[in-house]
């Protein structure tokens, strides 16, 4: 790659290879230059991936399997060995040489992010799928490096880390990069079907949403004492659902997906939450997880949003989100994310001979569908930016999760201005550090009580 940039940051090559003439590189001498650099279809996308995990893995596959390459994954980070390691396993098995990542592209810490992303060139996409308290960190690095980011949700924990990432949003707007956040929901076309028959009117106005993620225990919400020469850091990142300054909580990490979806349909954010919920059968669980949670959100024009959330054994199980208008109600996910199994029905009684509209089958794989989006946009040169939406999305979820922890209606705008930062030093942890959160003599960390904490969660 050429040294020699141009004003706007991109090379002279960078910008033929994207205007496809030298006249047209002259013509364009003294413009706004898009920050794209792929669309020439030859060229190669480099994929970094930054939190080896499942999900990241996954991304990592929907990104190898897109249609709009070549795209190659070039390299990988992670804080633990073993996570890299099973990850780079499982992808090199499956993409064979597309899976492009030798030992020195493997970058293990704190700063392997930065490693991972300096090894890229502007225009490549990296992938941020570590826990959510990290993201605002990377995200910002990624912006220094102008880079294109898939980021999985939530992307945000509390407050003080949405209003970063609202003004990091705006940066990455300045660059014109393209950003994914991971509620693929958003990119279900069944689901999309649905949202513009309700804007047709099919539904008329829509007063009560419902969503429901109830089942047994999930992830690590559910955290054992910590045991073992692990490190008090490293057994809060390895057990993040666990702690609420790594992943805003089993609530955060669970229900943004039903909570994103209803509101998608009402085409709105709730603008108060208040919510209650309780530690029922914790036994020797050390987490600040509840192990149920509802909450009653309002929108602006009055109507309702009622979200369920449990983890309990041997209770009924349910994973699914509706809607209810004055004509009519729909089913907007039947279980779990995909397929949705979108309908509407004539009345508020949801039985199959009241079924006016179905969505069609086979549905496509909106994991696959968010990639596909993103890169048709990244060689399009079309804006493409989910950063807001997500932020909000993710502000939404914390303000039903502050509401049953506190005990107290909290509004957006408060959320939003809330001041209690989980983890402030996020951005310097290191590998022997301390913990954002520490353990009473017990080995249990500080957990909400509705009504006694109320200006905090815990
Ligand atoms: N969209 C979805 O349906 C969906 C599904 C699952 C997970 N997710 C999201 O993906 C994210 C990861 O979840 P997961 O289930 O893959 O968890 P995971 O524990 O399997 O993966 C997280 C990885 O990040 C690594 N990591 C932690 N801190 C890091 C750091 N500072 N730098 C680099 N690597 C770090 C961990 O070691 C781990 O390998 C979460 O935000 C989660 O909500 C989204």
């Amino acid at each position: 790659m050429e040294s020699i940039e141009s004003s706007s940051g991109i090379s002279r090559r960078e910008l033929l290879k994207a205007t496809g003439t030298v006249a047209a590189a002259s013509a364009l001498a003294g413009v706004v230059i898009p920050q794209q650099v792929y669309a020439g279809e030859t060229n190669t996308i480099q994929v970094a991936l930054v939190g080896a995990g499942g999900r990241g893995t996954g991304a990592a596959e929907n990104a190898l399997s897109t249609k709009l390459g070549p795209v190659k994954l070039t390299a990988m980070a992670d804080v633990f060995p073993d996570k890299l390691k099973g990850s780079f396993d499982s992808l090199k098995g499956k993409f064979k040489e597309m899976v492009d990542v030798p030992e020195e592209r493997k970058f293990i810490g704190f700063d392997a992010y930065k490693q991972a992303m300096d090894s890229l060139k502007k225009g490549d996409v990296v992938i941020l799928t570590t826990p959510p308290a990290f993201r605002w960190v990377q995200f910002k690095y990624a912006i220094e490096r102008g880079l294109n980011v898939f980021m999985e949700k939530p992307v945000t924990v509390d407050g003080p880390s949405t209003r970063k990432m609202l003004a990091l949003y705006e940066e990455s707007l300045k660059k014109n990069l393209k950003v994914g956040v991971g509620l693929m929901c958003r990119h279900c076309e069944a689901r999309g079907e649905l949202f513009n028959r309700i804007k047709d009117g099919e539904l008329g106005e829509l007063n009560l949403l419902r969503a429901y993620r109830v089942s047994g225990p999930t992830g690590s919400a559910f955290v054992n004492k910590k045991q073992g020469d692990i490190s008090e850091l490293m057994y809060q990142i390895r057990n993040f659902h666990g702690f609420l300054w790594a992943s805003g909580g089993g609530f955060s990490d669970f229900l943004i997906h039903n909570i994103d979806e209803c509101c998608w349909m009402k085409d709105a954010w709730p603008v108060e939450a208040k919510g209650y919920g309780g530690r029922h059968y914790r036994g020797e669980y050390v987490d600040q997880n509840f192990d149920s949670y509802t909450v009653e959100y309002t929108f602006a024009d009055g109507a309702k949003m009622i979200l369920e959330g449990r983890g309990m054994i041997n209770c009924q199980n349910e994973f699914a989100s509706y809607c209810h208008g004055s004509k009519g109600s729909a089913v907007i996910s039947q279980s779990g994310h995909a397929p949705s199994g979108a309908r509407i029905f004539k009345g508020q009684k949801m039985t199959e001979d009241q079924v006016v509209w179905r969505c069609k089958t086979p549905e496509p794989n909106p994991y696959q569908l968010e990639w596909d989006h993103i890169m048709h946009a990244i060689r399009q040169d079309t804006p493409y930016n989910e950063v807001k939406r997500g932020a909000e999305a993710s502000l939404v979820t914390s303000m039903g999760r502050m509401a049953c922890h506190t005990g107290r209606a909290v509004t957006f705008d408060e959320m939003l201005n809330c001041e209690h930062e989980f983890a402030p030093m996020v951005d310097q942890l290191t590998l022997d550090g301390p913990a954002p959160v520490l353990a009473n003599a017990e080995g249990k960390y500080p957990i909400p009580a509705p009504g006694i904490k109320t200006t905090r969660e815990y």
